[in-house]
């Protein structure tokens, strides 16, 4: 199997290289308005906010730096065919304009925009971020009145444009080998997610302060996105992808990928990224693998049994969507002008590894 990762440095404000109705996933994270870090880059795109924000008028500036993603909403609603998913992660913000401390909604903001735009609201994902902040709280401390809770959280909305996606053909079977297991279904269907830790990118080489730059978001929020609601060669499309976290987990797990970025310096980040991804998709097989062999030997010993059985990896599963499922390592990325091609065969398990169950 063969899939591309193609990256545009240009505004996702105007992605008319990008068919309607051709993409099946977005999953992305904008700069969150009212976050000081992208108050430059809002204000490049619109001196208007800037004024605002001289002017104490934290209001007018957290409307104006929504309104100006709005033309990439409508892109995304454009390009997304029916039934496609988008997954927005978002954090609000708190600051202090004028003397008066306030929170910026961004989650709410933006969901009455793509509601605007005709996306129906799906329930979402409460991400919550560990947090290594001594000091927790800001205002009066232990004293009571003028304190504020602490935000620790982040959000992953989720929308679809128009009905269920049904499949067909070739597309039906994919559907099946990309299923995931009961027990991963159980932690990723969950509305909480409070283990996203350490899964950051590392290079371990440079482009310390480009990630910095970056706000990216840990490689396991994209890939469970990803596996959550596409299947083997759909197109993810990322309007934010910065470092190109997205393009790397859609590599990683046998999607075609687009990316927008303003930002062209963090091509080198990417380049570098895709050149891990054969080393890190084999990696997270074999971990899925284990941990679900680890899940069979828990159940095993509490004296539970197992009604199916999956045919590729001939390992017990809980239901019978789990028969289908082949995982795809990734095995060569090669760039390719302006984009990757990336190849793809099937994870096999080395058995040995596993007798005695
Ligand atoms: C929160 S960051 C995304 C980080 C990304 N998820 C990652 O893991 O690296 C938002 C990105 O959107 C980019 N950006 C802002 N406005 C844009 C636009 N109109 N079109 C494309 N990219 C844009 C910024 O340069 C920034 O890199």
């Amino acid at each position: 199997m063969e899939t591309t990762a193609q990256v545009h440095y240009t505004s996702a404000a105007d992605m008319s290289a990008v068919d309607d109705d051709s993409v099946h996933l977005v999953v992305t994270s904008p700069p969150y308005p009212m976050i000081e870090m992208w108050d430059a880059m809002f204000t490049a795109q619109d001196a208007a906010i800037g004024e605002a924000l001289d002017a104490a008028d934290g209001a007018t500036a957290f409307r104006l730096m929504h309104e100006q993603m709005r033309p990439v909403w409508n892109e995304c609603f454009r390009v997304l065919t029916n039934g496609g998913i988008l997954c927005l992660n978002i954090g609000d913000a708190t600051r202090n304009i004028g003397g008066q401390f306030k929170l910026y909604p961004n989650h709410a903001h933006v969901v009455s925009l793509l509601t605007e735009i005709g996306f129906d609201q799906l329930p979402g994902i409460l991400w919550r971020k560990p947090t290594n902040s001594p000091s927790k709280f800001l205002g009066s401390g232990a004293l009571g009145l003028n304190a504020y809770v602490t935000l620790e959280h982040e959000h992953v909305l989720i929308f679809r444009k128009g009905s269920n996606r049904t499949v067909s053909g070739e597309a039906r079977e994919a559907r099946y080998e990309s299923a995931y297991f009961w027990e991963e279904r159980n932690r990723w269907f969950s509305d909480v997610w409070m283990d996203l830790r350490g899964t950051r990118q590392t290079t371990g080489n440079g482009h310390a302060d480009l990630r910095e730059r970056s706000a990216a978001f840990p490689l396991e929020l994209p890939l469970r996105l990803i596996e959550m609601y596409s299947i083997y060669g759909d197109t993810v499309l990322d309007p934010f992808v910065g470092t190109g976290t997205t393009s790397v987990a859609a590599a990683m797990t046998a999607r075609h990928s687009i990316g927008y970025e303003i930002e062209p310096a963090f091509h080198p980040l990417l380049a570098e990224q895709m050149t891990r991804v054969p080393h890190l998709s084999r990696e997270r097989n074999r971990t899925r693998l284990k941990q679900h062999r680890d899940f069979v030997r828990q159940r095993k010993r509490d004296g539970k049994a197992f009604k199916h059985r999956n045919a590729f990896y001939e390992m017990e599963v809980m239901m019978a969507q789990e028969k289908g499922i082949v995982f795809y390592d990734t095995t060569d990325v090669t760039p390719d002008g302006q984009q990757f091609l990336v190849q793809h065969a099937p994870h096999v398990e080395q058995k040995e590894l596993f007798t005695g169950l």
